[in-house]
């Protein structure tokens, strides 16, 4: 939610989709779900302007972008590895919805290797050309100072 309203507050059209239907109907009432200082002012701005949507209509945002960021949750795992199953459930959906050409950035904390797996998930998908990047997310959690 931060990239994407950041990337918007940019001049980027960006659609932010979730599968929670009950964080989607907050968010398209104006709840803000997190506290990051500034950050509900930004996304009522980008959202009034234009440029930012939430949505759970994942096909109709992949097909009308460029960029597709992957950002879900990666929890640790029992044996501390992280849990890839979302990762790999939205790569399954990208493939699947792809029109053309589109850069796959995968924000989500993953291990060595995972871009080649969400790559091969998604050219079992589609003919359309992809390539997928790594942009780790670094960001600190904001709150009350
Ligand atoms: N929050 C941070 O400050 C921070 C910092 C560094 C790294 N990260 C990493 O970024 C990633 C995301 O973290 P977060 O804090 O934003 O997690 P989050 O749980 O707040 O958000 C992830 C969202 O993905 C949604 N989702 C899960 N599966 C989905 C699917 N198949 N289709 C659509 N939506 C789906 C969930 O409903 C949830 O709202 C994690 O890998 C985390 O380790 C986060």
């Amino acid at each position: 939610m931060v990239a994407g309203t950041g990337f918007a507050e940019m001049g980027n059209h960006v659609v932010c989709v979730d599968n929670d239907i009950k964080k989607l109907s907050k968010l398209q009432n104006g709840v803000i779900p997190i506290y990051e200082p500034g950050l509900e002012d930004l996304i009522k701005n980008n959202v009034t302007n234009g440029r930012l949507q939430f949505s759970s209509d994942l096909p109709a945002a992949v097909r009308s972008c460029d960029i597709c960021f992957i950002a879900v949750g990666t929890p640790q795992s029992e044996d501390g590895s992280a849990d890839l199953q979302c990762v790999e459930a939205v790569a399954r959906d990208i493939g699947q919805a792809i029109n053309g050409y589109k850069i796959i950035v995968n924000k989500s904390t993953v291990p060595v290797g995972t871009a080649l797996r969400v790559s091969e998930i998604i050219a079992a998908r589609t003919k359309h050309p992809f390539d997928v990047i790594s942009n780790p997310e670094f960001l600190k959690q904001g709150g009350p100072s």
